[in-house]
C-alpha cells in the first residue's frame, strides 16, 4: 500500500479560556495521494481547526502531521513555511489576500516565490483567474471585490502553483449555490486532471457527491466517515 501523503496521528488541540476547550480531540486520519475529502460538522465542531493543523499553520498540543513522509514535530518555524510553500495550497475561511496588491498580484506571489519567471508567473495567474470567472477583475485590489469574488482570488491563489495538496476552508461559503457547485467542480476536475489532492471543508452537503469520502466531525472528534464509490 502506498503511504498516504498526508496524516494526522492522534492530533489534539485545546483553547484555555477559563475552562478548557478541546477544538480537536485526539484525531488521527489518513488521507490518499489523490484522494478528494470532504469535511463536514457543526460550527464549533473543530474543522477549521483540523485544517490548520493538516496545513502546519497551527501546532498540535500532542500529536503529529506527516505530510509526504515529514513530520511537522521534527521542522522549525521556517522548515515549515518552506514545506508549506512547495506542497500545500490554502484557502482561508476569511481569504486573507494580501490588501495592497490586486487580484493579479495576490494570485503571481506564490509563482514567483516558487521560482517561475515574472512572464510566467503573470501567464498563469491571468489563465487561473480566468478560470475562476475573475478574468475582468484582475487589477482590483482585495477591497474592490465582493466577498464572492475575494474568494475566487484565494481559490486561484491556493491553485496556481499546482501544490500536491490543497486545503480549502469553506471555499463556497461566500459563493451564490451555483458559483459554490461550479467551484466544487473545478476541484474535482483539477483533482482528477492532475491528480493534485484535496481537504475541503464545507457544510454544505451538496458537495458530498464531489468527494470520495467525507469526514463528519463533532465535538472536535471524527464521528462518522462515509466512502463514497466511483474512484
Ligand atoms: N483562537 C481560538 N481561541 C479560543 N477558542 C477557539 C479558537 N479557535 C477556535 N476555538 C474554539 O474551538 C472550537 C472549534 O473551532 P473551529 O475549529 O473554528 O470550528 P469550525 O471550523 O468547525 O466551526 C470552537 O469551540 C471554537 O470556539
Ligand atoms: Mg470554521
Amino acid at each position: 500500500m502506498e503511504e498516504p501523503i498526508l496524516r494526522a496521528v492522534s492530533v489534539t488541540r485545546a483553547y484555555h479560556l477559563g475552562e478548557t476547550i478541546y477544538a480537536v480531540h485526539d484525531v488521527s486520519l489518513a488521507i490518499d495521494r489523490g484522494e478528494f475529502v470532504l469535511v463536514t460538522g457543526p460550527s464549533g465542531s473543530g474543522k477549521t481547526t483540523l485544517l490548520h493543523l493538516l496545513a502546519g499553520l497551527d501546532r498540535p498540543m500532542s500529536g503529529d502531521v506527516i505530510l509526504d513522509g515529514t513530520r511537522y514535530s521534527r521542522l522549525s518555524e521556517n522548515g515549515l513555511a518552506k514545506l508549506r510553500r512547495e506542497k500545500i495550497g490554502f484557502v482561508f475561511q476569511f481569504f486573507n489576500l494580501i490588501p495592497h496588491l490586486t487580484a493579479l498580484e495576490n494570485v503571481v506571489l506564490p509563482l514567483r516565490l516558487a521560482g517561475m519567471s515574472p512572464a510566467q508567473a503573470r501567464e498563469r495567474a491571468r489563465s487561473v483567474l480566468e478560470t475562476v470567472g475573475l478574468g475582468h477583475r484582475i487589477n482590483h485590489l482585495p477591497g474592490q471585490l465582493s466577498g464572492g469574488e475575494q474568494q475566487r482570488v484565494a481559490v486561484a491563489r491556493a491553485l496556481a502553483p499546482r501544490p500536491a495538496v490543497v486545503l480549502a476552508d469553506e471555499p463556497t461559503g461566500n459563493l451564490d449555490s451555483n458559483a459554490g457547485l461550479a467551484l466544487a467542480g473545478l476541484f474535482r476536475k483539477v483533482n482528477q486532471e492532475q491528480g493534485q489532492t484535496f481537504v475541503v471543508v464545507s457544510h454544505d452537503p451538496r458537495l458530498e457527491e464531489f468527494a470520495d469520502r467525507v469526514v463528519v466531525m463533532g465535538d472536535g472528534r471524527i464521528q462518522d466517515v462515509r466512502v463514497r464509490g466511483g474512484r
